[in-house]
């Protein structure tokens, strides 16, 4: 069984009155521990596929089913309790946590939220959580805009891994960052996914980060799949016309590295 299994899934806007297909018919299958890739121009329907994996937002046809389960009935405690299984990691963790809170109280909510830990017993937990994407427990005080865009980044993953998912959704989670601290934050990822077995729908524009990280890729155009397959095959060899602007226009891909 697979861990998430996306059919048919379709999202359309409207814009000026015209209707714009986000995602078009779109399905694919994620086992857990597995790395796949979501590639593809800016507008081709990345993000908002993202949206409807979490439920952020409702698709107008298709089906997801994560762990076994009908993911779009659930409702209330059900859909809590699962959706501790499924978190997130964004562009911008400036965005997504208010910028004032403290490393700790970021670390704090989940655990509270989900009833992971006892009052007594988070400090403990966020002390672990914190070792575990390599920052030190003295950060735990300082306000989330004191710190640097790759410490965050690392925040924003401790959160996600806080209340123990199977998968993990990245919306270009290291594209804002430095390539010295991408590459370490990308190694981290794969640190927590081989010790902890963690899933990862990994969407990114860049095909030379997709290449080292994902195991599939699936490479998107208007809300369509071009193309899907193994990431290193595809992104060597695309058979789409989509694929092949996107590998000709990427800047430097190290074909080489492994
Ligand atoms: N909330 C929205 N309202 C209207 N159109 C949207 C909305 N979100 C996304 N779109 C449109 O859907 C398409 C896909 O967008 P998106 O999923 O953000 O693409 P990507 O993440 O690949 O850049 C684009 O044409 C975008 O303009
Ligand atoms: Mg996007």
């Amino acid at each position: 069984m697979s861990l998430l299994a996306v059919s048919n899934l379709t999202k359309n806007y409207r814009r000026t009155g015209k209707p714009v297909a986000a995602v078009d018919d779109v399905s694919f299958t994620i086992e857990p521990g597995e790395t796949l890739a979501l590639a593809g121009p800016s507008g081709s329907g990345k993000s908002t596929i993202a949206r409807l994996v979490l439920r952020l937002i409702e698709p107008d046809a298709g089906r997801i089913e994560f762990e076994g389960s009908d993911f779009l009935v659930l409702r209330g405690a059900a859909l809590r309790a699962r959706r501790a299984r499924l978190q997130m990691v964004f562009q911008d963790p400036l965005a997504a946590f208010n910028p004032r809170a403290t490393v700790a109280r970021v670390l704090d909510d989940p655990l509270r939220i989900h009833g992971i830990a006892s009052r007594a017993e988070r400090p403990r937990r966020i002390a672990a959580l914190l070792e575990r994407v390599g920052l030190a427990a003295d950060l735990a005080p300082r306000a989330i805009h004191e710190i640097s865009g790759g410490q965050r980044q690392r925040v924003a993953i401790a959160r996600a891994i806080a209340t123990k998912p199977s998968l993990i959704v990245l919306d270009e989670a290291v594209s804002a960052l430095d390539v010295s601290v991408r590459g370490q934050i990308l190694d981290l990822l794969l640190d927590l996914q081989r010790q902890d077995k963690i899933a990862y729908l990994f969407i990114s524009h860049d095909l030379g980060v997709v290449r080292a990280v994902a195991h599939r890729v699936i490479l998107l155009n208007a809300g369509r799949i071009a193309e899907s397959g193994d990431a290193r095959a595809v992104i060597d060899a695309p058979r789409s016309a989509i694929g092949r602007a996107l590998v000709a226009a990427a800047p430097k891909l190290n074909r080489a590295k492994t």
